[in-house]
């Protein structure tokens, strides 16, 4: 048996191991169940026998024979001498049978099921903090409704496998085992012979499963593709409606759909031929059996009785033959589909803590960047090249540069989202690809270009990632960041449910409450990737005081477009091509009449020229400073 269970099913089944007292349980509560069915067929014969037959002259009801010394036991041993009547011990026996059957079965079934309910929990568990703790390239190439399709709808097909299936294979195999046993007991020769033909049976069983089981993993691709398809398109509605795109959009899932119907179909049209294949087993079976029951019924070797009784018992192993071929189908869809689940698990995470990564000591004076270069595939370009400078505690770095000029980059390998390819990064001289990440990050507050706020009230995304928070504090960052007044003016205050990333919120709202999240944090460095780019000239002049209350002391990253923003910077770096150009003051750059010069110039000339063609409406103030 253990040789028919792929490395991927062993694996699952490993699962069920925390479990494995409640697992026992039922699997002992479910072969009781299984010899009560036995037990069931030797109560028909006891009421044909003697309950019924008026010409019964014993009122002692034989239940079997001790094969060792030949004594022969009776039900009614087991009762007080008082009941002797044959139907009450008959009657009583049977509805104790009964009600310890329905009670075994009731528990037997529950227990298991627990067992692979909490199994995949647990599995459904480990997924997600494996996907959550992945480093931040993995959700570039990773889609996240494939990510998605697989913590939910592969776990989720496991946990058939693990529950559902579980139990009724063990239910089943008892039951197999038990009338076995009965149909070997009646007639050793023939229960053989009907054996001999299920080899011709399991052969295609066994090839159709290899088949299965590569199938049942492209459907759970395409399914995957169906759910990637989905979230982006409800999650960018926006943009399938103002492009009216939502004829192609549903095409291109309806054309998702039709492939996953094929892939569908092609394992269940595998998985579904066992039931048929064996019924033909059946078909050829009984002709045989009737000829070879005729011959030893002409020659008195057997009764009609027996032949009967086999054929019964027969049908009855048959049933849960069949079952477990089906069963045993599935499992090996599962087994293809489980490889998605395992291969999530075995990603290495990101190193939180690396062994001998030491906790970063509070940031107090410098942070150099030497000679950093950076590509984000190793047969891409450089995006950042011979990156060199240093930024000392309580100054301003600015990071100015066209589009597509490296300054996220640059700025994301600060928290190490990134490492660098070349070159080292030092904070008070230690290298921060030996400190703790956790350590490193938590002196890194950041305001970033997308930002992304959770599905859940004001106030939770303010502190996100702080607990004990004193209210006033949450209130004083609000307050800060400009965002209070309008947090107040909502239906719930502090309390209303933003919707999934904040789409309830304008852009300028969604960027003051990141704001404030930074400012509660209070970290000694700051990052503000294009953090107030979204907000009008005013309402940015009181963020940009803000901002400069919370910059005495720290360091701060600033990137900005509006040149405006960052003319007090203490060093402003051009970036151009991943390469800095100029470093230096608004002061010495505008002397030196270089590129700073030159987008200063072409900012101020660009406004000037645009102004009188912006439409007189309230965005003109916010597109002039
Ligand atoms: N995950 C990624 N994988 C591969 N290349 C990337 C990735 N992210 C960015 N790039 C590339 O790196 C370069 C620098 O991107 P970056 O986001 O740092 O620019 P930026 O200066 O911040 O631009 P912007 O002002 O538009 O925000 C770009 O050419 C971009 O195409
Ligand atoms: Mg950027």
């Amino acid at each position: 048996m253990a040789s028919y269970l792929s490395p991927q099913l062993r694996r699952l089944l490993g699962y069920l191991r925390p479990y494995a007292l409640r697992f026992g349980l039922g699997i002992i509560l479910v072969a009781f169940v299984a010899l009560a069915e036995g037990a069931v067929a030797l109560m028909i014969k006891l009421a044909v026998d003697f309950v019924l037959n008026p010409a019964a002259t014993s009122s002692r009801l034989p239940i079997g024979t001790i094969p060792w010394n030949g004594r022969v036991l009776y039900l009614n041993d087991y009762f007080p001498a008082r009941i002797h009547n044959v139907w009450t011990v008959f009657t009583f026996t049977l509805i104790i049978l009964f009600l310890a059957k329905a009670l075994a079965e009731y528990i037997g079934t529950t227990s298991i099921q627990y067992s692979g309910l909490a199994a995949v929990t647990d599995l459904r568990n480990q997924v997600y903090a494996r996907i959550i703790r992945q480093p931040i390239g993995f959700f570039q190439h990773n889609p996240t409704g494939r990510l998605i399709s697989t913590a939910i709808n592969d776990v989720e097909r496991a946990r058939f496998a693990l529950s559902e299936w579980l139990a009724d294979l063990f239910q089943k195999s008892f039951t197999l085992v038990v009338f076995l046993a009965v149909l070997v007991g009646i007639n050793w020769k023939m229960a053989l012979g009907c054996a001999l033909l299920l080899p011709p049976v399991a052969w295609p069983i066994n090839k159709y499963g290899r088949k299965i089981r590569r199938s049942a993993e492209n459907s759970q691709t395409r399914l995957g593709d169906l759910s990637q398809i989905l979230q982006e398109t409800v999650s960018g509605n926006r943009v399938v409606k103002a492009f009216g795109m939502e004829q192609f959009e549903i095409r291109k899932f309806r054309e998702a759909g039709k492939k996953l119907l094929h892939e569908n179909m092609r394992w269940v049209r595998a998985a579904v031929i066992t039931g048929p294949l064996m019924d033909l087993l059946g078909a050829i079976a009984i002709p045989l059996l009737l000829l070879y029951a005729r011959q030893q019924i002409h020659l008195r070797v057997m009764t009609e009785g027996q032949f009967f009784a086999f054929l019964y018992a027969m049908f009855n192993a048959y049933m849960p033959l069949k079952r477990i071929g089906y069963i045993y189908q599935q499992l090996q869809a599962v087994t293809g589909i489980s490889g998605q689940v395992f291969s999530y698990l075995d990603l290495p995470e990101e190193k939180i803590e690396q062994p001998g990564g030491t906790p970063l000591a509070p940031f107090s004076e410098e942070i150099v960047f030497e000679k950093v270069g950076f590509c984000y595939d190793g047969d891409s370009g450089n995006v950042l090249e011979d990156i060199h400078f240093r930024a000392r505690r309580g100054e301003v770095i600015a990071l100015v540069g066209s589009s597509g000029a490296g300054k996220t980059t640059l700025v994301n390998l600060l928290p190490r989202f990134h490492e660098p390819t070349f070159g080292v990064i030092r904070i008070d001289g230690v290298d921060i690809r030996g400190v703790s990440i956790k350590s490193l990050r938590e002196q890194i507050a950041m305001v970033a270009q997308e930002n992304i706020l959770f599905h859940d009230t004001v106030w939770n995304n303010i502190c996100y990632g702080l607990t004990n928070v004193s209210k006033n504090k949450v209130i004083a960052a609000a307050k800060a960041a400009l965002a209070d007044e309008f947090i107040e003016e909502m239906a719930a205050g502090y309390n209303t449910v933003i919707g999934e990333r904040g789409t309830r919120l304008s852009g300028g709202q969604r960027q003051r409450i990141a704001i404030a999240r930074a400012i509660l944090k209070d970290s000694p460095i700051l990052i503000l990737d294009e953090a107030t780019s979204e907000l009008d000239a005013e309402s940015e002049m009181f963020v940009q005081k803000a901002l400069a209350n919370l910059m005495v002391g720290r360091t701060t990253f600033v990137i900005a477009h509006r040149l405006g923003t960052i003319r007090r910077a203490d060093k402003i770096l051009v970036l151009e091509g991943g390469q800095i150009r100029e470093s230096g003051t608004h002061t010495e750059l505008i002397a030196r009449g270089g590129t700073y010069a030159r987008l200063h110039d072409l900012q101020f000339a660009d406004d000037d020229m645009l102004a009188p063609a912006v439409p007189a409406d309230s965005n003109a103030a916010s597109d002039s400073l």
